[in-house]
């Protein structure tokens, strides 16, 4: 599902990633580790087509990205398939919480206003916000708003998520509420890149582990392995 090939990237301060080759297969839940500074949150931007890179490929969710710039109309393709989940949930503050997770549906992917809505509802319920559709975000708490973030991600059905420290905003109660829906949807066979520090988590969720220190792939492998 995402195959990175020796990618390497530099900022004019340096190189941020060296020769990075990692894969993860249909249905796997890759936690990716290392160090603050090691690149981590570049390579998710690079998936995801938010930031270019110099050398190397990349095939995600069945399309392929090189060095240079990406087409449009790739950038739309791309976005559809990858769900990406920040630190920062950035919902729209002005629309309902349902508002929010049917906003892509609607514009992007033309349902119908009443599927998008019933998609919307759906999900608002799966991760445990059925009763907030009309609530706005600033009324939620961080970890209900994280939630509704990740219900806007998956509203896309994006073939991988990506999340990059999904919890590190978050107090230890709401950042369990968070990491119970990701456990819901690792158990359900969704594949996910996710960059946290919480090796506990990373135990219980994920099957891979990848340790990326100053750019460099330095260990991977199973979780049970790596993280004992
Ligand atoms: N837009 C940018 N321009 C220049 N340098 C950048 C930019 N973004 C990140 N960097 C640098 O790239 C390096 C890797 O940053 P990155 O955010 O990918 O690390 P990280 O592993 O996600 O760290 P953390 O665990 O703290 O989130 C750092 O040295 C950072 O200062
Ligand atoms: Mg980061």
């Amino acid at each position: 599902m995402i195959a990175i090939e020796e990618l390497s990237k530099s900022w004019a301060a340096g190189p941020v990633l060296r020769d990075v080759s990692l894969v993860v297969k249909e249905g796997d839940v890759t936690a990716l580790v290392g160090p603050s500074g090691g690149g981590k949150s570049t390579l998710l931007r690079c998936l995801n087509g938010l930031e270019l890179f110099d050398a190397g490929t990349i095939s995600i969710a069945g399309h392929r990205l090189a060095e240079g710039g990406h087409p449009p109309a790739l950038l739309e393709r791309l976005r559809r398939d990858v769900g990406l989940v920040f630190q920062q949930f950035n919902l729209f503050p002005n629309m309902s919480v349902l508002e929010n997770v049917a906003l892509a549906p609607r514009s992007v992917a033309r349902l119908p206003a009443e599927e998008a809505r019933s998609r919307a509802l759906a999900l608002l319920e799966r991760v445990g916000l059925g009763s907030f559709a009309a609530a706005r975000p600033v009324t939620l708490s961080g970890g209900q708003q994280q939630r509704v973030a990740i219900a806007r991600a998956l509203a896309m059905q994006p073939r991988v998520m990506l999340f990059d420290e999904p919890t590190s905003a978050l107090d230890p109660a709401m950042s369990a509420e968070v990491l119970d829906v990701i456990g819901d949807l690792a158990r359900g066979g969704q594949t996910m890149l996710i960059v946290t520090h919480d090796h506990g988590f990373a135990r219980r969720a994920a099957n891979r582990v990848v340790e990326l220190v100053a750019g460099r792939v330095v260990r991977q492998g199973s979780a049970a392995d790596l993280l004992e």
